[in-house]
């Protein structure tokens, strides 16, 4: 009771009589302290500042709702997605490099930077090689040359090796450079055992990088020979691998300390089979010349076998071709030999000089940016496990920094038919596959669908893609950069259309 009549009072008090506390310190000069003015922005150490609920502000224009609306619920997987909300296109690749057509799920352009890539640490890439697969007819050359063509201008030059159709020539004459031809009964002649870049300045070295290039140089012919030998079907042991070793070494000086190195061919090698020192014997530990003949007799005729036959003239002298690495293009031309239609020769050949190309590039002057092509690779894989492991070495031991390797192939499994299911030779042929970061799918036929899921990982949808809509038009392809897909339209400007036609033969038949 005492407290109403107490708060009756204070309400009746005439307002008139009241001054405020403001106004009263006022007289002496001074005032009440003021809370200070809200800070116009949230302060920055808080995200979100304020508090809003679901239904929105309940403030005009402030979308305010009564009622929330149903959400909507949707149980799928993340392959599923892309189908209700296909413009979700993943993370693009910068605009770096050479440009080759547009992106079909974002429509911006596409653009191929393998170097770029790799020097990129948010693109998961780590090495420059590029596969193409495609079935023949899908536009695979044609991608390769635009890239070839559209690289200059970065200052990449090529280097193909092994244009079996001589389709490489109307992009070389565009650039002024005549290509290399080399087939039977033709003066040019390529020595896949040169010596290559590593001679220069023998003398000049120390024992050390002597040693390590004799290394080098070795482990490369050792690569090509067994390849050689085991595509004619002849076992290449430990045992075969000592020999040759030891005729390289014994062929090139480098037992007797000689301070320059000696060239060394293929005759040579058999020669040196065929009429073997003692110390060669002895070395091998045989018991006597006879036991050696016995023992090497396969081997020999494997060799025999290169120096003879569709081959004979091409590969077992001296080089006589001298790249011109300023020019824009070299490339190696076996037209010739394509033409006689002994393909297991053409393997061969390819396979010669995929290991001449991979010594020529062991070193290279400073800037010499330059992309290697092996285009039709999947011939050579065909002769056998061997010829499988000396690509993959090629490919693998390619060490000039700067280079981009380009391989073609028809089909993933190109490589698989090398040798039996589960063998050493399937999974040679898969680790193979693994070389390159970069893989370009192009059209395939819907049977290659598995195998696209099993070497390469595929999604049935992305299998879908190359089996389907990259059959539909050329130049389509699925683009696998590290772990990232893009589907992509490779785009020919009417002048590269016209440098790319490879469809004469059947445009000329009746
Ligand atoms: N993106 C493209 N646009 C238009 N024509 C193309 C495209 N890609 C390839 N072609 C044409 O298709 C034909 C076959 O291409 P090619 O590259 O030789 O196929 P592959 O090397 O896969 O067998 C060539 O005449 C080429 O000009
Ligand atoms: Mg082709």
């Amino acid at each position: 009771m005492t407290t109403a009549r107490r708060i009756r009072t204070t309400t009746r008090r005439p307002a008139t009589s009241a001054r405020s506390l403001d106004e009263l310190l006022g007289d002496f000069g001074t005032r009440m302290p003021r809370t200070p003015p809200p800070a116009p922005h949230p302060p920055a150490d808080r995200l979100f500042p304020y508090r809003v609920s679901p239904r929105g502000r309940h403030r005009t224009g402030h979308g305010w709702a009564p009622t929330l609306p149903p959400l909507p619920r949707y149980l799928m997987t993340s392959e599923q997605t892309p189908v209700l909300w296909p413009l979700i296109a993943g993370d693009g690749l910068p605009p770096t490099g050479a440009p080759m057509g547009y992106n079909v799920l974002s429509g911006g352009g596409f653009y191929c930077d393998p170097m770029g890539w790799v020097l990129d640490d948010a693109i998961p890439v780590t090495n420059p090689n590029v596969f193409i697969f495609g079935k023949p007819g899908r536009g695979k050359s044609a991608l390769v040359k635009a890239f070839l063509l559209r690289m200059i201008r970065f200052g990449h030059r090529s280097l193909v090796l092994g244009d079996v159709k001589d389709e490489y020539e109307d992009i070389c004459l565009a650039l002024d450079v005549t290509p290399y031809r080399i087939g039977p009964g033709l003066p040019g002649r390529i020595n896949p055992l040169d010596v290559g870049p590593l001679a220069v300045d023998w003398e000049a070295q120390d024992r050390a990088e002597l040693h390590r290039r004799i290394q080098v140089v070795t482990s490369r012919w050792l690569t090509l020979v067994r390849g050689l030998v085991g595509s004619q079907g002849v076992p290449f042991t430990p045992t075969e691998e000592r020999v040759i070793h030891q005729v390289l070494q014994d062929l090139t000086g480098w037992t007797r300390a000689q301070t320059r190195l000696r060239d060394v061919t293929v005759p040579l090698v058999w020669a040196a089979l065929d009429e073997p020192t003692d110390d060669l014997v002895r070395g091998c530990r045989y018991d006597s010349r006879h036991h050696f003949y016995d023992s090497t007799r396969p081997l020999r005729d494997a060799l025999g076998a290169l120096c003879e036959g569709s081959l004979k003239g091409m590969f077992d002298t001296e080089s006589t071709y001298r790249p011109n690495w300023r020019a824009p293009i070299q490339s190696l031309s076996l037209r010739a030999l394509r033409e006689q239609g002994n393909e297991a020769a053409l393997a061969i050949a390819l396979m010669c000089l995929s290991s001449w190309g991979q010594g020529a590039r062991e070193l290279a002057a400073p800037g010499d940016r330059r992309i290697v092509l092996r285009d039709e690779a999947w011939m050579q894989t065909r002769l056998g496990t061997e010829a499988v492991k000396t690509l993959d070495a090629n490919l693998r031991l390619s060490r000039t920094d700067g280079d981009i390797q380009l391989v073609t192939y028809h089909k993933p499994s190109d490589p698989l038919s090398a040798g039996d299911e589960g063998s050493q030779a399937v999974q040679i042929a898969k680790d193979l596959l693994n070389l390159a970061d970069i893989r370009i799918l192009m059209g395939q036929d819907a049977k290659v669908a598995d195998e696209l899921g099993g070497l390469l990982g595929l999604t049935p949808m992305q299998q879908q893609i190359v089996t389907g809509w990259a059959m539909q038009e050329k130049g389509r392809a699925l683009w696998m950069v590290g772990d990232q897909r893009y589907k992509v339209q490779t785009l020919l400007t009417p002048l590269e259309q016209q440098l790319t036609y490879t469809n004469e033969a059947i445009a000329a038949a009746p």
